[in-house]
Parts: C-alpha cells; structure tokens; sequence
C-alpha cells in the first residue's frame, strides 16, 4: 500500500514550517542577523467562539500566557500528539501549570462546531484547561493569517474520512500581553516544552 496517508509528509511539512516561524520569529541562532527580528509579527486581534458557544476574544485571554495551537479535532495524528505533548509539559510543571491557559484553534471551521470541540478537548490526556474555538471560515482564515499558520483542505478517496487538513502544527507561546513569546513543535519534547515555559515564568 502507498503511504499516501502516513504522517510523514505532514510531519516534514510541520517541520519546514517551524522552521520558517522561528526565523520569522527572530529565534535565530545566536550570531546570526538580528535586523528581521521585528519584521513579521506573530498574533493579534480575535474574536471567536469556544467550545461552551461563548464568544471568546483575544483581550479576554490577556493576563496570563497562553499556550495555542491550530490544528481540527479530525486529525489522525499530529494534532493529538501536540495536544498531548502539552498536556506531559504541563504534568511536568506541577502546579505552575495553572499559570497558562492552553487554546485549540480549529482550521476545519465547516466540521469543528462547538458541540464537536466540546467532545474533543475533554480527551483523556489533552491540557485539562484546553479551550476549543471556532469561527466563521472568514474569522478562521484571518486569526491563521495572524499567527502565520498555512491550512489547506486535502480531498483524498484513499481516507476514511471526507476530508483531511494539512496544517502548520506549531504551539505559540504568547505572554500575559498576548505578545508572541516562544514557538515549540509537536517534534519538541514534553521536557523541552516544559522547560521552556519554566524559562517563561522566571523571566516574568
Ligand atoms: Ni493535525
């Protein structure tokens, strides 16, 4: 059988983009060119509605940081697996876990309603704090173009599924201001993604 379907291509593709947010990011190696530090901004703005049907913006996350990832609840893999690697960072972190508010932000609008967000982000071993949010395919596309995340619906008769959504697979870290903060991949470890968090904390 073809893998047509293995994670492989998403994976690379995941990586490729990361790759290109860090650099975007200005989290270059040290040494490297700095002037393209300032250059592409990541985050901004919303307004969505989680997984309760409540409107969610943007300012009501300020005060504390929070973790967000973009990813749709029909995922076969990377998706779970960030979602999961956070969730072990956190376990990690012990009760300064509660310091930040993790977010699911869907890229399949058409299928991820707020009853479906409902179910997903109660899965045994996601973060226990995770909001799901949704919006209109206009709303959506506009928070992905903030955050620099590519999305692109695949039609494969090869799946199960309709459909599937190829996707940047990043986790943000944005601080108490919504700033961007940190960039961390489904590929970094629980303990890499822990410790960056900590580093977050103890810079204040
Ligand atoms: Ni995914």
């Amino acid at each position: 059988v073809p893998a047509r379907s293995a994670p492989f291509p998403l994976l690379r593709c995941a990586l490729a983009a990361a790759a290109l947010v860090l650099a975007a990011a200005g989290c270059s190696p040290p040494g490297s060119d700095r002037s393209a530090q300032e250059a592409v901004p990541i985050g901004g703005p919303f307004s969505l509605i989680d997984h309760t049907g409540a409107r969610v913006t943007d300012q009501d996350l300020r005060g504390r940081p929070f973790v967000v990832y973009f990813g749709f609840t029909f995922c076969p893999d990377v998706c779970p697996l960030a979602l999961n690697r956070l969730a072990l960072a956190l376990d990690e972190l012990g009760p300064d876990a509660e310091q930040f508010q993790t977010v699911l932000v869907t890229i399949d609008p058409e299928r991820d309603t707020p009853e479906q967000l409902a179910l997903y982000v109660g899965n045994y071993g996601f973060p226990k704090n995770l909001i799901g949010l949704t919006g209109t395919p206009e709303d959506i596309q506009a928070v992905a173009d903030a955050y620099r995340v590519h999305y692109k619906k695949i039609e494969s008769p090869q799946t199960t599924a309709p459909y599937l959504m190829e996707h940047t697979s990043v986790l943000y870290l944005m601080d108490a201001d919504g700033r961007f903060a940190g960039v961390f991949t489904h590929a970094s470890t629980a303990q890499e993604i822990a410790d960056g968090l900590r580093r977050h904390l103890a810079e204040g």
